[in-house]
C-alpha cells in the first residue's frame, strides 16, 4: 500500500495540495481534521464542552460517524446526516482543536485512520500522520507558511464558502489559538517527523507544491 502523509498547521495549504496529489495518483485523499471536526460538532450539539475529557471519552465510544466517498470525495456523516459543510465554521475549528487534545479521542480516530490506510492507497492529511498515525508512511511531507499567509488563505476560503459573519482578525486569532493548542498538547502534538520533507508554501502556488511532492513520489514509487 502507498501512503503519503501530509502534515502542518492550519492554512499551510494541506487540503488543496493533498487533494491535487491524490487526484494525480488516482488514490484516496483522507482529511483527518474532518473527523475531529465531526466529533466537535457532536459534542456542541449535545451541549458538551469540547474540553470535557470524561464526557468526550464516552462520546467517541458510541458516536455514529461514518466517512462516505462520492467518487473520491470525502463526506462526513453524523447520525445519518451529511455534515461535510457544517463542520467548516470557525466555532467548529476551535472545538476540533480542543477535542483533538483528548487522548481517548485521538486513540479512536487513529484506529480508524490506520484501518483506512491498511485497506487503501491514500494521501492522508492532518497534524500527526507522519509522527504517529502512519510512522511507516511511504512519503512524509510537512507544509509550513507564514502566519499572515495562513490566516489570509483561511479567510478567503471561508468567504468563498459563503460565510459572512467573519473577519480576518477573528480568523487570525482562531489560527493562533489552534497553533498553540495543537503544538502544545501532550499526546501526538503537531510536529514535523524527523524523516519528513518540509516545504514552505508561503510564496508557492498549489500547482508548484503539488509538483514538488509529485517529484518526491516519483523518486520513491513506481507510477
Ligand atoms: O485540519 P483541520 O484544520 O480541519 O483540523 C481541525 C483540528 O483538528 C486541528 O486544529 C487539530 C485537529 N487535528 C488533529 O489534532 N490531528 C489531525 N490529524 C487532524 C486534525
Amino acid at each position: 500500500m502507498i501512503s503519503i502523509a501530509i502534515d502542518g498547521p492550519a492554512g499551510a495549504g494541506k487540503s488543496t495540495v493533498a487533494k491535487a496529489v491524490a487526484e494525480e495518483l488516482g488514490i484516496f485523499y483522507l482529511d483527518t481534521g474532518a473527523m475531529y471536526r465531526t466529533v466537535a460538532l457532536k459534542a456542541i450539539r449535545g451541549g458538551i464542552s469540547t474540553t470535557d475529557r470524561e464526557k468526550l471519552s464516552s462520546l467517541v465510544n458510541d458516536i455514529d460517524m461514518k466517512i462516505a466517498f462520492e467518487g473520491k470525495e470525502q463526506h462526513m456523516i453524523l447520525d445519518g446526516e451529511d455534515v461535510t459543510e457544517l463542520i467548516r465554521s470557525p466555532e467548529i475549528s476551535i472545538g476540533a482543536s480542543n477535542v483533538s487534545a483528548i487522548p481517548e479521542v485521538r486513540i479512536k480516530m487513529t484506529e480508524l485512520q490506520r484501518k483506512f490506510a491498511s485497506e487503501n492507497n491514500v494521501v492522508m492529511e492532518g497534524r500527526d500522520i507522519g509522527t504517529h498515525v502512519l510512522p511507516g508512511a511511504t512519503i512524509k511531507i510537512f507544509l509550513v507558511a507564514s502566519a499572515e499567509k495562513r490566516a489570509e488563505r483561511r479567510y478567503k476560503q471561508l468567504l468563498e464558502k459563503g460565510e459572512k459573519n467573519i473577519s480576518l482578525e477573528e480568523i487570525t486569532k482562531e489560527i493562533e489559538y489552534r497553533d498553540k493548542n495543537d503544538s502544545s498538547r501532550e499526546f501526538a502534538p503537531l510536529l514535523k517527523a524527523d524523516d519528513a520533507i518540509e516545504i514552505d508554501t508561503t510564496d508557492l502556488t498549489v500547482y508548484q507544491v503539488a509538483n514538488k511532492i509529485m517529484n518526491y513520489v516519483k523518486q520513491k514509487v513506481e507510477i
